[in-house]
């Protein structure tokens, strides 16, 4: 019985993502680099297809199962080999069905056997297209995205805009970096005539040594925003993994001043420590709290505070594409409560002509705009600013959006207030 490894390497993703709410960004690298080259991408390429389509998937299994209970490991075979068979070419129909029926078996789901292969075969012969009830069903189920959340974004962006988005958030990112402390001049010009999704290796390479850090353009832009000018003293509330902290630190001109970043977990710290040490940056201090419940600092003590909040992070499914079926309606408020009790103490360590930044990657406005308003409403001695960032991300609101569909970036939000 020889099946695929990168079919193998699928299957046992999947389940992880399915039972552990694992993410693939983690688990994929882990796989990828015990697999042979030439297994890499098919392993990517299902994992990440499967994924994108699973809603698509599940609605064409119920129609060729006369809506049959599955049980779920069978399911994720199933939903592998249907991937292959309906949206990848050059994958041979018996190839994608056979290693279906021997994972079957693998996983010790013997008795189910006759049954994915019947379902395979099934399709194979009749094709069968997909009847919708409504446009709500129809975007939700060809984009894979859960219909209370396509619901949800129509009523804030409209019927057109939310099917954009949702396409959008099924395409595959490009490779964004940034430099750091250790990028030399021969690194830049090194990297100045390649072609970047032709040199993943050698860019992975310069990242293992810090010469460069992978971050996405929208995370870039808020430690940009927070742009500290010289000597001004600097928190970052919820710091981990550390990413915007160590930007931040690379683009700081600030010396000898308070630069101090925070989070939840100590073990969340030490990848904090890790990417900072593996960058080089300099004169930072760390230490763990539960933000929500007290700050250990003196009242007023920073020149800029940066929150960026746990939040929801609908606006990287781009990135994470699992966590459309992790999320249920009810986390965005429980989200929204715990983003205005962080926001509120991050707000009193800041000084008299201080600022205060606070930004998530989430596209939800409960999350975002209401959570700046009320703070707004509530702290009379905060006045928002513009962010400085290029007029196309400026909100009519005087907040920073970025959007998967328009910006080609994740969907992050950025709002800045100054401290009278
Ligand atoms: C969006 S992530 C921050 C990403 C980080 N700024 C970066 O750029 O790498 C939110 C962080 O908030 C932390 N967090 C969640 N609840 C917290 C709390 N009550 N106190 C402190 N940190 C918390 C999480 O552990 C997580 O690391």
């Amino acid at each position: 019985m020889k099946i695929s490894p990168a079919r193998i390497a699928a299957f046992e993703i999947l389940t992880k993502i399915e039972t552990e709410k694992a993410f693939s960004s983690v688990l994929l690298p882990l796989y990828e680099e015990k697999l042979e080259q030439i297994d890499r991408g098919l392993c990517h390429e299902i994992t990440l297809g499967v994924l994108r389509k699973r809603i698509y998937l599940d609605k064409l299994i119920e129609k060729l199962t006369n809506g049959k209970k599955i049980d779920s490991a069978v399911k994720t075979i199933i939903r592998i080999a249907l991937y292959q068979l309906q949206f990848l070419d050059k994958i041979p129909a018996h190839a994608a069905i056979n290693d279906a029926v021997n994972l079957t078996q693998r996983a010790k789901k013997t008795s189910a056997k006759g049954f994915v292969n019947a379902v395979l075969r099934r399709f194979t012969r009749e094709k069968p297209e997909l009847n919708f009830n409504d446009e709500v069903e129809r975007i939700s189920v060809e984009t894979s995205h859960p219909r209370w959340l396509v619901e949800k974004w129509i009523l804030e962006f409209g019927i057109a805009e939310t099917e954009r988005l949702a396409i959008a958030n099924n395409e595959t990112p490009k490779l964004d970096f940034r430099f750091t402390a250790k990028t030399t001049e021969a690194v830049k010009k090194s990297l100045e005539n390649k072609s970047i999704e032709n040199e993943k290796s050698f860019l992975r390479e310069l990242a293992e040594n810090g010469k460069i850090y992978f971050q996405e353009k929208a995370s870039q832009l808020v430690a940009e925003v927070v742009g500290l000018k010289e000597n001004e003293s600097y928190f970052d509330v919820c710091c981990a993994p550390g990413s915007k902290f160590s930007f931040v630190n690379y683009l700081s001109k600030t010396k000898d001043k308070l630069f101090v970043g925070g989070d939840l977990y100590e073990q969340r710290l030490k990848t904090v420590r890790r990417i900072c040490e593996n960058v080089g940056a300099k004169n930072y201090s760390l230490l763990a709290y539960d933000a929500e419940k007290f700050l250990p600092f003196a009242d007023e003590i920073f020149d800029a505070v940066l929150l960026d909040a746990p939040c929801s992070g609908t606006g990287t499914i781009r990135h994470n594409p699992e966590i459309r079926y992790f999320l249920a309606e009810k986390d965005i408020a429980e989200l929204s409560l715990k983003q205005r009790a962080i926001l509120q103490n991050a707000s009193k360590l800041v000084k008299h002509g201080g600022r205060l930044i606070y930004s998530t990657c989430s596209l939800e406005s409960e999350e975002n705009e209401k959570i700046c308003k009320e703070f707004l409403a509530e702290n009379d001695a905060f006045y928002q600013v513009r962010p400085n960032v290029s007029e196309n991300f400026l909100t009519e609101e005087g907040f920073a959006r970025t959007f998967p569909q328009r910006d080609k970036m994740d969907g992050f939000f950025i709002a800045e207030f100054a401290k009278k």
